[in-house]
């Protein structure tokens, strides 16, 4: 039996599923794990806690399919991007990792364009201007602020990298992931030798970069022992979790845009040629499909959003919060634009199309008549407000727009797969198995297993479209009057932001 397994370390948790040769789900199991706020607008997580959870799912995995360990012939791993582990030269993590929803290096993210000679010179060299969330700055902050630990740091790896690190022993990993970096030279796929000298950054610190279906190495004996598998199973490149969301939903062709909604929100266009915007609001990063790219744009706290409404304002009994479910039905029953209540969502600083990480979360024009379920309406309007914002930067760069497949949180819940579909004026479609970056990843790792030629023929294979929801007018007419009003208390708020932080 030639199956395969997909990893994805998230931010609120490790899923693991099997698929066998023809792509259908055998098994999944998932485990979560806390991320810590030190400090607002901070988030860092142990390394330790991945690596736990995802033994546990994986066993889970083997367990639940019954597989014999020689029957898992290839492992895909995927994972929350641009977070960084750093560790010294016995492999020891030094401190906790920083994620790529930490808005600690504004002052780095500066340092980087300038030693690049201005941000647009550094485009030229790795696609993207500094952002805050990205690698790269990460590594001078630590450098900057905590020299000790830079000075014993040999290695620094993406989430998805240490785990594939702790499960064959190499340092490796592959042009999607490694695109958010910010180190790498996206048109060439290769690690900006420039770049690198300009920021006075040892190579040596890097891991080997693959293609996203090439395979990286085996499991070490005693991972194999652990997992219930064999040292003959490969570990394949992988992917990011926006680019192994994508491949999930088969957005391997050009026309073709995916969003996706979970902590983070996305929309993902597939692209033939490195794509870009010039004011750098969009992310231009590698496909995991060999030789083609991608542009997306980021919303950091989507459904992480309502996340945090339900776990900081929603609690009911010691952990124990009122279902999404609810929330969600109890907005259902408001009117659409939640009679005037808005909500930004930059509870993290915000990407796409702001990239300012001192924005901050609000919700505006509260009255008494409003209730939890108009709060909740507000969230999930502003999230998908956000959405759109992206989505207007694709459409004014001419970026080809012949399908939008929903996927996520926000695709499960018919209430937002419909709001979607109103805010943004277009049809929206579901997928009929969302199983997101994990099944991503475990079809590259079926390419790299023989089991397909390539990406495009394996997600040819697999991947189904489900439903399509239409805007309805009259809503559609509602939130097209709402949206500038969404766009317009950002920019009042903006130079507020930054004097709530003294
Ligand atoms: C993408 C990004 C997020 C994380 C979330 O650039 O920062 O989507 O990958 O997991």
């Amino acid at each position: 039996m030639s199956v395969c397994i997909g990893i994805d370390v998230g931010t609120s948790g490790t899923k693991a599923l099997a698929i066998d040769a023809k792509g259908r789900v055998l098994a999944e199991a998932s485990a979560s794990y806390p991320c810590h706020h030190p400090k607002p607008l901070w988030s860092e997580q142990d390394p330790e806690d991945w690596w736990q959870a995802t033994v546990k799912v994986v066993r889970s995995v083997v367990k639940q399919a019954k597989l014999k360990p020689a029957d898992v012939a290839a492992i895909g791993l995927s994972g929350q991007m641009h977070g960084s582990v750093f560790l010294d030269r016995n492999d020891q993590v030094i401190r906790p990792a920083i994620l790529w929803n930490d808005q600690r290096t504004e002052s780095e993210c500066q340092e980087i364009e300038r030693r690049a000679g201005g941000r647009k010179r550094l485009i030229k060299m790795v696609a993207n201007p500094a952002l805050t969330g990205f690698t790269a700055p990460k590594i001078l902050w630590l450098r900057n602020q905590e020299p000790r630990n830079f000075e014993r740091t040999t290695k620094v790896l993406l989430p998805k990298d240490e785990i594939r690190r702790r499960l064959t022993g190499e340092y490796a990993t592959e042009v999607s992931d490694a695109s958010g970096m910010l180190l790498l030279d996206v048109v060439k796929r290769k690690w900006s030798k420039t770049l690198l000298e300009k920021l006075e950054l040892d190579s040596s610190l890097l891991a080997t970069c693959y293609e996203s279906e090439e395979v990286t190495g085996t499991l070490t004996q005693s991972t194999a022992k652990k997992l219930g598998l064999t040292t003959d199973c490969v570990v394949v490149g992988g992917a990011g979790d926006c680019a192994a969301g994508a491949i999930g939903n088969g957005i391997v062709r050009s026309g073709l845009l995916a969003t996706s909604l979970g902590t983070s929100g996305v929309v993902f266009a597939h692209s033939d040629q490195p794509e870009f915007d010039p004011e750098g609001r969009l992310h231009t990063f590698c496909h995991a499909v060999r030789g083609k790219w991608h542009m997306m744009g980021v919303t950091l706290t989507a459904g992480g959003s309502l996340g945090w409404f339900q776990e900081a304002l929603c609690t009911v009994a010691k952990g124990q919060t009122v279902p999404f479910e609810t929330l969600t039905a109890e907005a259902a029953k408001t009117l659409a634009g939640a009679e005037g209540l808005q909500f930004l969502p930059y509870l993290s600083g915000e990407r796409t199309p702001h990239l300012d990480p001192h924005a901050r979360g609000a919700l505006i024009g509260i009255t008494l008549k409003h209730t939890r379920g108009h709060v909740v309406r507000s969230i999930l309007e502003g999230v998908t407000y956000s959405l759109r914002d992206c989505l207007s930067i694709m459409q004014d760069l001419g970026v080809p727009i012949r399908q939008i497949r929903a996927t996520g949180g926000g695709a499960k819940s018919p209430f937002w797969h419909q709001m979607q579909a109103d805010v943004f004026g277009k049809p929206v479609t579901t997928m009929v198995a969302d199983e997101g970056a994990a099944y991503g990843v475990a079809l590259l790792a079926a390419v790299g297993a023989g089991n397909f030629k390539n990406i495009t023929e394996a997600c040819q294979a697999t991947v189904k479209t489900a439903q399509e929801v239409k805007p309805d007018a009259k809503t559609r007419k509602v939130y097209d009057r709402a949206f500038p009003v969404f766009q317009g208390l950002y920019k009042a708020l903006k130079t507020e932001f930054p004097r709530l932080e003294s």
